[in-house]
């Protein structure tokens, strides 16, 4: 049985940061109604790669939801909605500030509404402090939250990382808030507001920069392969491992641009490893060698023991390597690209890239639920199209007439002139 059956998730989210939230309590058996303006979700038109089909950016975000258009700027729309929030136990969004407040709900009136109704909020900065009228995306957050100023090489430019920390991060944030404030409703009948800001969901996912940063006030860090005596601010140490064990990639075979096995050189395993590397390179007393005889002195010399890796990692491919080490007990991981983790058996068996059918693109994949639930599989199923459940929901879940539905329809409570979805505003 589902996890999540019988909690209805009325979803006003967009983009990235909700939808990845809404997605997985779906996935966990939640009924989720995707409210959308009539002219749907901008991401449904962004970055298309089949004319007139929703985009890969909104079937990879909406699946296991329902859509109904109601057009929040008519009364007879908003009437439509407090209807719905009525029947729904969270209520979910992620506009830009005010912006469900100028539709007429505030946290204040949905409460009173809807006394038992969650309500999950994600903005860029939250509702409080000098940023909190700021819009944010991904990068923005990353960038505020502390995530690019720690990624990177000290000589070259701030980066962003590839995963979506700001975004579906945030996402993780909330859908964990909702969890908890449902279990707090079961007990108390109440609902609450639940509010994530995505500066704080970087900043929580940047804790370890913290622990740097409040080290740096007393001593040099000296597992980083950079020089930090003097900084104030925790500075871009590339691949470093940012924990106490020594890491970094190690270049492999034949030297293309993921041609690299990321390797932790352990306390425990540097011996074995050293024995190992050592006769291959030329130096057969490696593991004795004075300069990497203890963790300091690896730590002091470590940009000269990448070096020797990186000799002995080009004699192989990063699957060979990883073969070897594995042997060894050394933890390491090629970097592995889309490519890779498309056509991986391991991926694959997981259900993690998983193969959906679309009415409009045809086949296509999905990431796949990296929660399992042993009692609870999560069973993925293609996203919906626009107002594709429109009829479905009033009937079912308002309990409407063909002829109530006709005339809200009429009177204008789930369209507008109608506008197209376009590539302009991609993130
Ligand atoms: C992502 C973001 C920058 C996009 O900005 P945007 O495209 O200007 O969208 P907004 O959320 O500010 O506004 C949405 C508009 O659609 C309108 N709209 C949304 N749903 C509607 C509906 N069902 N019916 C009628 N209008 C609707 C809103 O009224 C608003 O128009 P308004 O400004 O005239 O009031 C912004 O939503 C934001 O900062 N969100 C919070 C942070 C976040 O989640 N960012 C990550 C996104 S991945």
């Amino acid at each position: 049985m589902e996890a999540l059956k019988g909690i209805r998730v009325l979803d006003m989210t967009h983009v990235q940061a909700g939808p990845t939230c809404s997605q997985l309590l779906a996935w966990m058996g939640a009924d989720v109604i995707k409210l959308e303006s009539p002219a749907g979700d901008a991401t449904r038109g962004q970055l298309r790669d089949v004319p007139n089909a929703d985009s890969l950016y909104f079937t990879m975000l909406n699946c296991n939801k329902r859509s109904i258009t109601v057009n929040m700027k008519s009364p007879e729309g908003k009437a439509v909605f407090v209807e719905l929030l009525k029947k729904s136990d969270i209520l979910m969004e992620n506009f830009g500030p005010g912006v469900l407040d100028r539709f007429g709900f505030s946290w204040e009136k949905v409460h009173q509404i809807n006394p038992r109704v969650i309500l999950g909020s994600i903005k860029g900065f939250g509702s409080s402090g000098p940023y909190a009228d700021f819009k944010a995306y991904e990068n923005v957050a990353q960038a505020m939250g502390g995530a690019m100023s720690t990624t990177g090489v000290p000589e070259g430019p701030p980066y962003v990382t590839g995963a979506q920390i700001g975004d579906t991060g945030t996402g993780l944030h909330l859908a964990i808030g909702l969890l908890a404030a449902l279990e707090h409703r079961h007990r108390t009948g109440q609902g609450q507001y639940v509010e994530v800001a995505m500066m704080d969901g970087v900043m929580n996912l940047c804790r370890v920069k913290w622990r740097d940063h409040q080290r740096l006030s007393r001593q040099e860090l000296a597992e980083y392969s950079v020089p930090t005596r003097g900084l104030a601010a925790t500075p871009r140490a590339g691949n470093d491992s940012g924990g106490g064990q020594l890491g970094n990639a190690v270049k492999c075979k034949p030297g293309g641009p993921n041609d690299y096995l990321y390797v932790v050189v352990q306390e425990a395993v540097w011996h074995g490893l050293a024995q190992r590397v050592g006769p291959d390179i030329g130096h057969p007393q490696l593991a004795v060698d004075p300069r990497f005889a203890h963790i300091g002195d690896r730590r002091k010399n470590q940009n000269e023991m990448w070096r020797l890796l990186d000799q002995f990692g080009s004699n192989y491919s990063k699957r060979e390597l990883m073969s070897i080490l594995n042997d060894l007990d050394v933890p390491c991981g090629p970097i592995m690209s889309t490519e890779d983790l498309a056509r991986d058996e391991h991926v694959r068996g997981r259900e993690m890239y998983v193969e959906l059918d679309h009415p409009q693109r045809g086949k296509w994949h999905n990431v796949g639920m990296p929660i399992k639930l042993s009692a609870s599989p999560a069973s993925i199923k293609r996203s919906p199209l626009l107002g594709e459940h429109t009829d479905e929901i009033l009937k079912e879940v308002l309990g409407w007439s063909d002829e109530e539905i006709a005339a809200k329809k009429h009177a204008g409570a789930f369209s507008t002139t109608p506008s197209q979805t376009s590539d302009v505003g991609a993130r």
